[in-house]
């Protein structure tokens, strides 16, 4: 192992969960499971990267119900018999790599595309009907579809640990069902779920305590959040710290043990006039372990693939510098595990010249 990389070898814990390392397998949406089941190419895609060491695998997207968290052919769900069987079998053979995974559950609330969902006439659930601010598309959720939606996720994440999952990431970012109650740009509401940000987070925060009241104490619990918006990249949903700490604290006293912190690039500081990035603030404002994202080892950021731009192997300094410092605790990792199920034994025994560049081809492939 390389002197500079060796933080990220590091062992720590999430929650009651070790984990050897501190490398992270971001949530990639791969759209190879027709009809919401995930198959045995699945099994085998997430097996390889377990093989290959990688710390903590989080899966791609998964709905918690088939109507309208689907808008995405071929996403997994988790909701049929067949679908958890199937990710029973992912889970048993990550384990039999001795590898850890959590499911991320998404919901995709006001950017599912109707036209490509299985239930193309029901309309799309958000906060308030806003895909874009101001110009309201659907109805706000009613209380009914509220409560139901709920219940939805808190019976999905309990399905995935019936299913032999480690832990459960709630996908509370860019913009989809939980983000769309978050952002007050999108969450025009004057009742208890919208306002301040007590009401802001209280949909999150019931689906968070609801969940930890049937799981127990031992089954950690991540969300996802990012401060930008697939409506606007450069948004800010908390403009300040103080403001931040308002967002988190009542996600943290729903009993969510982690914060996974979204950013299209690591190293960018998240307020003007400090270093710290989100996952850093998180850290500092909650004490709880945070995960950071957002194009390691690449070049370029990963909106930029869907343009077509292939990005080159790029240094790992930014990233040590930051870990070394104890910013944050964890590294999710995304295009370059993608690419290539062996990135981190690579990194760990220094092979440079084995590294790979990134482009949107190998969305085509699961490998
Ligand atoms: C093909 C692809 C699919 C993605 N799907 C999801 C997803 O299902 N859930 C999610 O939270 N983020 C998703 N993302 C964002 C990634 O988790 C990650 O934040 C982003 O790619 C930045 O990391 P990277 O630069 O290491 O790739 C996706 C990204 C890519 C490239």
């Amino acid at each position: 192992m390389g002197s500079t990389t060796s933080v990220l070898f590091e062992p720590a814990t999430i929650g009651s969960l070790e984990l050897p390392n501190r490398i992270v397998m971001a949530p990639m949406t791969r759209s190879f499971s027709p009809g919401g089941v995930p198959g045995d190419n699945v099994v085998d895609y997430y097996r390889r990267r377990a093989e290959n060491d990688v710390g903590l695998i989080l899966t791609e997207g998964v709905h918690p119900n088939t109507t309208t968290a689907d808008g995405t052919p071929n996403v997994p769900d988790i909701v049929t018999a067949e679908a958890k069987a199937g990710w029973k079998k992912v889970a048993d053979a990550v384990h039999g790599a001795r590898g850890k995974i959590g499911i991320q559950l998404w919901h995709e609330g006001p950017y599912r595309n109707p036209a490509k969902s299985s239930s193309p006439d029901i309309p799309s659930w958000s906060a308030s009907g806003f895909k874009v601010p101001g110009k309201p598309l659907w109805e706000p959720m009613s209380q009914a579809q509220i409560e139901q939606a709920i219940t939805e996720f808190v019976d999905a994440a309990v399905a995935a640990k019936e299913a032999g999952f480690d832990c459960v990431e709630f996908h509370g970012a860019h913009s989809y069902l939980l983000d769309s109650f978050f952002w007050a740009k999108t969450n025009q509401r004057t009742d208890e779920w919208g306002g301040d940000w007590t009401g802001r987070t209280k949909f999150a925060c019931e689906i968070i305590h609801r969940t930890r009241a049937i799981v127990g104490g031992n089954f950690p619990l991540i969300i996802r959040l990012s401060q930008w918006k697939q409506q606007d990249f450069a948004a800010k949903a908390a403009q300040s710290p103080e403001e931040l700490s308002q967002w988190l604290s009542p996600l943290v006293d729903a009993g969510v043990d982690a914060f996974h912190c979204s950013q299209r690039r690591f190293w960018e500081p998240e307020f003007e006039g400090y270093d710290l990035n989100f996952a850093g603030w998180a850290k500092k404002l909650t004490g709880l372990p945070s995960i950071s994202v957002g194009s390691v080892g690449l070049s370029g950021e990963f909106t930029a693939t869907y343009a077509g731009e292939v990005s080159q192997p790029a240094s790992l300094e930014k990233l040590t510098d930051r870990m070394g410092a104890n910013e944050f605790d964890f590294i999710a990792v995304g295009r370059a595990l993608l690419q290539d199920p062996e990135w981190v034994l690579k990194i760990r025994e220094e092979r440079r010249d084995d590294l790979m560049e990134f482009s949107k081809d190998a969305l085509a492939t699961l490998y």
